[in-house]
């Protein structure tokens, strides 16, 4: 997404030209799901769609912002953040409330904002928002704010101030991408690892099944209720110390002997998690062999756990997943993000791309009587001052 649709708006709406500009990536997970909020490790990789946004500084103490996909402009009064405007402005108004809480010094301003990352899919649109709007605020208001702080911060907005219990995966992609590479990240100690894409013999391809799930409409806070009560049950069967903060402290070779011990439910939802973070590991092994195929192999593993083990899966996605499976030049797919709709990502042979994508499209829309949109997409920086 180029800058200049966000400065072309800005001209259009406020006067004068704008000050600083952002570009904050959206995402696609290559495997790490639902192991987040599980205290886990999660292995996803900032793509080239992208929310861009600039801004410049106003003395009336408004905070103004306008989006180019959405027609209605935001409005937040200071310094008690009174918000009107239309329902995105909640982003907004988190990422100012999260920087008031770390005490910035917050002034008005103008705000224009372009993306070409689609609302709602799955690929982090709501992270790359918030990203985007941090690094503008930290730039408009000279915070000087280290890249750490930024994701928290754009997590805080999200997780607590929008009021979505996510977990940190999608911020600190979206401020840690690099292009080139997937970024491995140790959901409880935060450490990051940049991990290397193959620079031949890979493609990555996101289809959007169509399907919308906003994570506030609930089974997303059910799951994470699920695995809060399967920690429980393991807490009371003794095969954990109260101590335990999260399934991730479960030792995977001792499934076995609670399976006896949960209710059939939080046992699912306990081998996902552990098995899960195992296939981050096999993934991120595969990658730096430049083995794409092995990695494949693991994005399918991947799926099934989802579909069986955490039932997050729907029947577009799993369509999607079980037509490529029989294509030539798949290595491997599975949904990616929280599920219940939104995306699926496909490892494929670059030789095969027009192949898949016409056969894949094709499969899907013979079942389902609609094309669905999708996407080719390149690893990416995050978050940046352009
Ligand atoms: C959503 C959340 C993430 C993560 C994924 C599932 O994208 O925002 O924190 O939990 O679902 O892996």
């Amino acid at each position: 997404m180029h800058a200049d649709a966000a400065r072309a708006l800005f001209r259009e709406r406020f006067s004068g030209a704008p000050l600083h500009d952002v570009r904050a990536p959206g995402r696609v997970n290559l495997i790490g799901e639902h192991t987040d909020y599980n205290e886990g490790f999660v292995l996803p990789c900032a793509i080239d769609r992208a929310v861009v946004a600039c801004a410049a500084q106003a003395v009336d103490g408004r905070v103004v912002a306008c989006s180019r996909e959405l027609p209605e402009p935001v409005e937040i009064g200071l310094p008690g953040l009174e918000r009107r405007g239309p329902g995105w402005g909640r982003y907004l108004h988190g990422v100012l409330a999260a920087l008031q809480e770390f005490g910035a010094p917050i002034g008005g301003c103008r705000i224009a904002l372009a993306s070409d990352l689609p609302h709602g899919a799955g690929l982090a649109s709501s992270a790359a928002l918030c990203a985007a709007l941090v690094r503008l605020c930290d730039a408009l208001y000279g915070l000087q704010l280290d890249p750490l702080s930024r994701a928290r911060l754009a997590h805080r907005a999200e997780s607590h101030f929008v009021g979505v219990g996510c977990g940190i995966m999608d911020p600190w992609i979206c401020v840690f991408g690099r292009r080139g590479a997937a970024l491995r990240l140790d959901c409880r100690s935060e450490s990051i690892e940049h991990v290397a894409l193959p620079t031949t013999g890979l493609a990555l391809l996101v289809v959007d099944s169509g399907v919308r799930h906003a994570l506030a409409e609930g089974d997303y806070g059910d799951r994470l209720g699920e695995c809060r009560t399967a920690l429980r049950e393991l807490q009371q069967a003794g095969l954990l110390p109260s101590s335990a903060q999260a399934l991730r402290d479960f030792d995977p070779a001792a499934l076995g002997a609670a399976e006896s011990r949960l209710t059939p439910r939080s046992f699912r939802r306990l081998r996902h998690v552990l098995s899960e973070n195992e296939r981050v590991e096999a993934v991120v092994a595969a990658l730096r062999r430049a083995d794409p195929a092995a990695a494949g192999r693991w994005l399918d593993a991947g799926m099934r756990s989802l579909q069986a083990d955490y039932e997050v899966s729907r029947p577009e996605l799993d369509a999607l997943c079980a037509i490529a499976a029989d294509l030539p030049g798949v290595l491997g797919s599975r949904l990616t993000g929280a599920g219940f709709g939104g995306c699926t990502l496909h490892f494929v042979e670059p030789a095969a791309r027009e192949g898949v994508e016409a056969a894949l499209l094709a499969g899907f829309a013979a079942r389902f009587g609609r094309r669905p949109r999708h996407w080719w997409v390149e690893s990416a920086d995050g978050a940046e001052l352009l």
